[in-house]
């Protein structure tokens, strides 16, 4: 079976952004391939975070992750920090890296731009990216768009690594969903929708309660025209919510076009909003039941055993073959 990996920062709250440009790929790969997802932890640490705040974001995301339908029979989820070989992989990976490729991110210039005292975590973000990916042989890593230029580096890295050592690291692929790859905000549409925005109008939390949900969607920026056509360049406030309703109900959006037909963007709104309430409704009970259980520490604990041991076999690899320590079999 080929091998999935992906992670979620616990960081604020989680986005229909990450919904539909992670989570829901995730629970559509489970069946297909071997899949093992993360909680990076140590990326959050990559900006300044409340200790307590934190803990409580790991277990939050643990309870999305599983509300959202991954099953752990089937896969494997677990915390980055608990197995410590992302560690050691991602301090190997930083040094056959350059500060020039990792200075070229746009991730971390933006980032960077924002913020006056930078952490040079945030520089070295990358490679312990990288690191996550190449220690469970990768095949594929499905993710929105906005991490394309990370996965790029992570292949480059892998490349490099293979030619001047030794061949022990799979050459992942990315996955990025047709419909959602790049869910926008719902007050400027021309923005990713970012837990980090400051204007919550415009993101929709999976936890946010169905009426704030329902209210946020009729007051989402649209345009004057009054036709329900996809088209992002001129109306990209219209395409981002049929982007949503098509990821959520499966459906085309020719087939959404044709649905609103003569119809007014109150209609059409009213109709995006229930496909987002009918779809988060069960997602939230769900993880209500889930997030203080005793169940979800058991399946954290059996993920990190699971995930500690296949890491653990390609860290020996990439230290034989970098002549770390002594030759170990
Ligand atoms: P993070 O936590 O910012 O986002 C998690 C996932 O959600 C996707 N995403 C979106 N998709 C569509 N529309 C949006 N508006 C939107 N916002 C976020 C992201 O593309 C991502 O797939 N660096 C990663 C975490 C990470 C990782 C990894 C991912 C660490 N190690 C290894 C894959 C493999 C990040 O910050 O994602």
């Amino acid at each position: 079976m080929k091998k999935i990996f992906s992670g979620v920062q616990p960081t604020g709250t989680v986005t229909l952004g990450n919904y539909i440009g992670a989570f829901k790929q995730f629970t559509e790969l489970q069946d297909e391939y071997e899949c093992i997802f993360c909680i990076v932890d140590l990326h959050a640490i990559t900006m300044p975070q409340d200790r307590l705040e934190l803990r409580k974001t790991i277990k939050s995301l643990a309870a999305l992750y599983l509300a959202a339908g991954i099953d752990p029979e089937k896969a494997t989820l677990f915390i980055q920090s608990e197995v410590q070989a992302h560690a050691q992989a991602g301090w190997m990976m930083q040094c056959i890296s350059t500060i020039g490729e990792l200075e070229r991110m746009t991730q971390y210039k933006d980032k960077s731009a924002k913020n006056t005292s930078v952490s040079s975590g945030l520089l070295t973000y990358p490679p312990l990216m990288a690191a996550d990916i190449l220690l469970y042989q990768t095949d594929v890593v499905p993710v929105g768009d906005d991490q394309k230029q990370h996965i790029e580096l992570t292949r480059d890295l892998a490349e490099r690594f293979n030619k001047k050592f030794n061949d022990v690291l799979t050459i992942p692929e990315i996955r990025i969903p047709k419909n959602g790859a790049r869910i926008m905000s719902l007050q400027d549409p021309a923005k990713k929708m970012s837990k980090s925005d400051t204007n919550k109008k415009g993101v929709i939390s999976l936890l946010d309660d169905l009426k704030t949900i329902e209210k946020k969607i009729k007051s989402a920026v649209t345009d004057s025209e009054g036709i329900v056509k996809f088209d992002p360049e001129n109306k990209p406030g219209v395409s981002n919510l049929l982007t949503i309703e098509a990821a959520l109900t499966n459906t085309s959006i020719k087939d959404l076009e044709k649905k609103y037909e003569g119809l007014g963007y109150g209609d059409f709104k009213a109709s995006v909003a229930q496909a987002v309430t009918d779809h988060l409704a069960p997602i939230q009970e769900r993880y209500n039941e889930l997030v203080n259980s005793e169940e979800l520490d058991v399946i954290l604990d059996q993920g990190a055993e699971k995930a500690e041991a296949l890491a653990n076999k390609t860290l020996k690899k990439m230290q034989n073959a970098m002549g770390l320590g002594r030759k170990r079999k």
